[in-house]
Formats: C-alpha cells, sequence, structure tokens
C-alpha cells in the first residue's frame, strides 16, 4: 500500500517540491525514513506515531517506509510531520481523501497540533509558481504566506483539521490575502530630534542617497547613537519587491511572528558587540541566515565598532562588496543576500576623549594606536564616509530648538536615488555605492576643475586607487543630490572632507 503527499524544502532562500511517498509491506512492524532527512526529519516517526494515535486513529503494524524524493537534495527541519503524517493515513487506509495538487507543511505536537515552521514565505512562493492551488501550512504561518497571490493558503491548528476538511466533515476557510502597505511615518525615531551636528546629518543624508558605508567617530555622549537609530529613517521606502525578499529571509530565519507576519521598514539591525562569527555572517549547524542578511535591503549598525571579534569583522567584508554571503556547509554551500548600508561607531580611544576639543584623553599614544588598529585596514576601505560627531555645545542643546524633519531629508534622498535608478536602469547596480571602476568611467563625468581639485588631494593626501574611486563615488552622490549630472569642484572638495579622517586617526 502506498501513498504520495506533497511538501517542500529549503536551500539557502530557494524552495523546491518535496514528495512524501510512504510504503506499508509486510514484515516486522518498523518506520524508516530515507532520502536524505536530518535528525529533525528522523525525529517525526514519534511524533508522527503518537499524533496518529491522539488524534483518534491507529498507527498501522506493519513496516513503514517513508521516501523524501528529490532523495539527493537535504531535507532538514520538523516540516514533514504533517504530510507523513498524511501519506501514512492514506498509504494504511484510514482516509481516501485525495491529496494531490495541494502542498502541506507543519510540524506537530504529539496531539496532533501543528506548529509554526521556518521558510514559509519561499516554500509558498515556489508552490505557487508551480501551480499548486492550495497550500496547507500551521495557523500561525498563514498571515506570511498570504502575501502570496495565486494559491490558497490553509492555516491550520491541527492535523485532524485537515483529514477532517479533505473528508467534508468540517470546513475551512482560507486566509485572506494580505496587501502589503509601507510602515506608516514615525516607525522610526525622527532626526529632528538630534540638536546641531549638522556636518554628520549631512553625511547621513549622502549616506542615504547612494547607499554608502558609514562610521561614525566622536567622544561619548556626542550623538552617535541617537543619530544611527534614525538613520533609517531618512531611507527611501520599501518597495514591495524589496519587502517579500527581506521577509523571505526573516522567514527562513523564523524571525516572523503572526503579528508582524511581512517586514514593512527597511531594517535596522544592531547586534551586540559580543554576537559571534555565525551570528553576524550567518551559518551554524542548522545554517541560518545572520545579521547581515536580516539586515538585507536595510541597515547593519555596529556600534562600539573596535569592540567587535576581529574574525567577525573580518568574514564580512566580502559580503558588504557582494551583497550575498556564502555559507560552507558539509554538502556543498548556500548563498544569503545581504545588500545593506554598514553603519559604524566609535570612540577615538578607550577613554573617549581623544582629539577632544577641552576634555583631557587619559590613554597612552600607544594605546590609542593600539584600539584605532582593531579596525583593519581593509574594512575601512569599504567604508565610503567617515564622519567627526564633535561634541555638541551646550548653546544647540538649550536652545530649545529642533533640527529638520526625516520626511523633508527623505524627499532630497528619493528624488537623488530617482536619478540614480534611472541612469542605472541597464547597469545592473542600484545606486552609487555600487559602482565599479569601469562603470565610474562612463557615469562620473567630472569638470575640468572638478578633476584639477582631485588631482591636487589625492597627491596631498597620497590617496590609494580605492581611495581616489570613492571620493568619486560620494561626489557623484553629492552631485546627484543637486541635481547635477556633471561632477563639479564643490561636489568634489565637499567629498573629499569625508575622508580626513583616515589621516587624522589611522595615519594612513
Ligand atoms: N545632538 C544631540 N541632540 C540632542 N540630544 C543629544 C545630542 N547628542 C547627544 N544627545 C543626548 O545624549 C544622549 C547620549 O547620546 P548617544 O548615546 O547617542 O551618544 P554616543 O555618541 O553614542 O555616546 P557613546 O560613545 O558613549 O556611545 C542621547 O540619548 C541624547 O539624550
Ligand atoms: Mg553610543
Amino acid at each position: 500500500m502506498y501513498a504520495k503527499v506533497t511538501s517542500a524544502g529549503l536551500l539557502g532562500m530557494n524552495a523546491f517540491p518535496v514528495e512524501v511517498e510512504t510504503d506499508l509491506s509486510r514484515g516486522l512492524p518498523g518506520f524508516e525514513v530515507v532520502g536524505l532527512p536530518d535528525a529533525a526529519v528522523k525525529e517525526s516517526r514519534d511524533r508522527v506515531r503518537a499524533a496518529v494515535k491522539n488524534t483518534g486513529f491507529e498507527a498501522p503494524a506493519a513496516k513503514i517506509t517513508v521516501n523524501l524524493a528529490p532523495a539527493d537534495l537535504h531535507k532538514t527541519g520538523p516540516i514533514y510531520d504533517l504530510p507523513i503524517y498524511l501519506s501514512l493515513l492514506k498509504a494504511s487506509g484510514t482516509t481516501a481523501a485525495d491529496f494531490s495538487g495541494a502542498v502541506f507543511l507543519g510540524e506537530l505536537a504529539l496531539d496532533g497540533s501543528v506548529r509554526r515552521v521556518t521558510g514559509a514565505l519561499p516554500m509558498t512562493i515556489m508552490a505557487a509558481e508551480k501551480g499548486y492551488k492550495r497550500i496547507f501550512l500551521p495557523a500561525e504561518n498563514a498571515a506570511e504566506a498570504s502575501v502570496v497571490r495565486g494559491i490558497e493558503v490553509f492555516g491550520v491548528r491541527s492535523a485532524l483539521d485537515v483529514v477532517n476538511f479533505y473528508e467534508g466533515v468540517a470546513s475551512l476557510r482560507p486566509e485572506p490575502p494580505l496587501t502589503f502597505a509601507p510602515a506608516p511615518e514615525g516607525s522610526y525615531p525622527d532626526m529632528a530630534d538630534v540638536l546641531g551636528q549638522t556636518m554628520a546629518k549631512r553625511a547621513l543624508e549622502i549616506a542615504a542617497a547612494g547607499g554608502h558605508n558609514t562610521l561614525l567617530i566622536g567622544p561619548p555622549g556626542s550623538g552617535k547613537s541617537m543619530l544611527a537609530r534614525r538613520f533609517p529613517s531618512i531611507l527611501p521606502d520599501l518597495t514591495f519587491e524589496e519587502a517579500i525578499e527581506t521577509t523571505k529571509i526573516h522567514s527562513v530565519a523564523g524571525a516572523l511572528t503572526a503579528d508582524h507576519p511581512i517586514v514593512t521598514a527597511r531594517p535596522f539591525r544592531a547586534p551586540h558587540h559580543t554576537v559571534s562569527p555565525a551570528g553576524l555572517s550567518g551559518g551554524g549547524t542548522i545554517p541560518r541566515p545572520g545579521e547581515i542578511s536580516l539586515a538585507h535591503n536595510g541597515v547593519l549598525f555596529l556600534d562600539e565598532l573596535p569592540e567587535f571579534d576581529r574574525m567577525a569583522l573580518e568574514i564580512l567584508r566580502q559580503p558588504i562588496e557582494d551583497g550575498e554571503v556564502t555559507i560552507a556547509r558539509v554538502n556543498g554551500t548556500l548563498t544569503y543576500p545581504c545588500r545593506i548600508i554598514v553603519l559604524a561607531a566609535m570612540n577615538p580611544c578607550p577613554c573617549g576623549y581623544y582629539g577632544h576639543p577641552t576634555h583631557p584623553c587619559t590613554c597612552s599614544p600607544q594605546k590609542v594606536q593600539r584600539y584605532l588598529a582593531r579596525v583593519s585596514g581593509p574594512l575601512l576601505d569599504r567604508i565610503d564616509l567617515h564622519v567627526e560627531v564633535p561634541p555638541v555645545e551646550f548653546e544647540k542643546l538649550s536652545s530649545g530648538g529642533r533640527g529638520e524633519s526625516s520626511a523633508a531629508i527623505r524627499a532630497r534622498v528619493n528624488k537623488a536615488r530617482q536619478l540614480q535608478s534611472e541612469r542605472y536602469a541597464d547597469a545592473g547596480i542600484l545606486c552609487n555605492s555600487g559602482l565599479t571602476p569601469s562603470m565610474m568611467r562612463r557615469f562620473c563625468p567630472v569638470t575640468d576643475r572638478g578633476m584639477q581639485l582631485l588631482k591636487a588631494a589625492f597627491d596631498r593626501m597620497g590617496l590609494s586607487a580605492r581611495g581616489y574611486d570613492r571620493i568619486l563615488k560620494v561626489a557623484r552622490t553629492i552631485a546627484d543630490l543637486a541635481g547635477d549630472e556633471v561632477i563639479d569642484a564643490v561636489h568634489i572638495s565637499e567629498a573629499v572632507q569625508f575622508r580626513s579622517l583616515d589621516r587624522k586617526y589611522w595615519r594612513r
């Protein structure tokens, strides 16, 4: 006796259909799961057997073989409980229901109730693309899956609900389709709260407009963390496609809840500096996306940058450049996207006051250098804007005024992004931070005066080729904010300012 029920599997972000086949034969009673299952899948046997009994059926006293096909792809997690349960009931003739044309996923508790799973969104997208008409999944995952069009999503609380539905003794209603709406204004705190710090705010506007990685450096209490937390409020609105991409990662990581089934604002991830390399970049025994991927289409904020584990930061370098992270596994590799803006903040020395205009620094020069050296040159090279955040003057704090609102800044950012998306429509990049040297020759025309200034800066600052490229990229964004197609001397000179910290602190 044989039955087949369709389920799904995940390889990184990509889902694929899995056929759960059950065969009952005579012989010593047993329960075998084959087809590259991991430990959690193997444990399905005990959960399914208990669930069958506790939902009022009888587990067949036969030799049970469950095969998960295709057999060459690894199956992970407990999501096959529900399809195994259903195919077992079908193979034993307990139900005559026809489960074809639908996809089933869900972990079972011993009493047959269905528990939430990870990766429901990418699996539902795959099911709809492959033409399946229905998907049955845990009720807690129904909301996230219901953004997918062209497939009926049924959230179930118990395995028995599915059997009863198919046998016509109970009804189940499909989840109403969820429409995407960007998060309302005010989801993040407003830039207007930050007084003074004109230069730092300008830098963040440029960073938002061109997608540039940025480092804020300054003494304690100057407002670095405060500025950083307000950065997402000046980023362009999240588009539907971006929201789905980001939600897929959060789905795979199990970071969604029934209350927040879909990511509606650009993520702002601020991992603590004690985060492990795997926590930051992704990986682990059961591979999961890391903070860098959870921040996809948003911001990864590294506060107190020198405190982070050196290894963890080094591993970030390549993903930051590529916009995707590759994770090695026993049997091959996985990739997760991570198109992010890295925002980092730090004090210039352990006591925090090195270079402060009034407060003396208590660190020895060696101590300062050791502290700064924890941030490696290659990582610094990937940060386009270096910004000094000086202590705020008392007059600014006591004036009772307010700064410019995030909405006003974001309007300028959106305009500059619009110019970029038109310019790069065929180039395969989204914004200026993605410009390669060859693209720069095409997209970054500079006036003669601008060229002279750039050459002067190059000679005076002893810039590397990388430093030169970065000044040009940032100048491109500054020109875009001004609505100018050709880069001029004013744009270059502003861009050069955001390189001076290298020399002040790192003597590079
Ligand atoms: N520019 C500012 N405008 C208004 N309030 C400010 C400003 N700068 C600092 N503050 C006040 O000081 C507090 C501390 O600022 P914040 O935590 O951002 O400092 P920080 O630069 O991150 O310091 P640390 O280096 O110690 O982490 C803020 O919560 C805020 O109340
Ligand atoms: Mg801080």
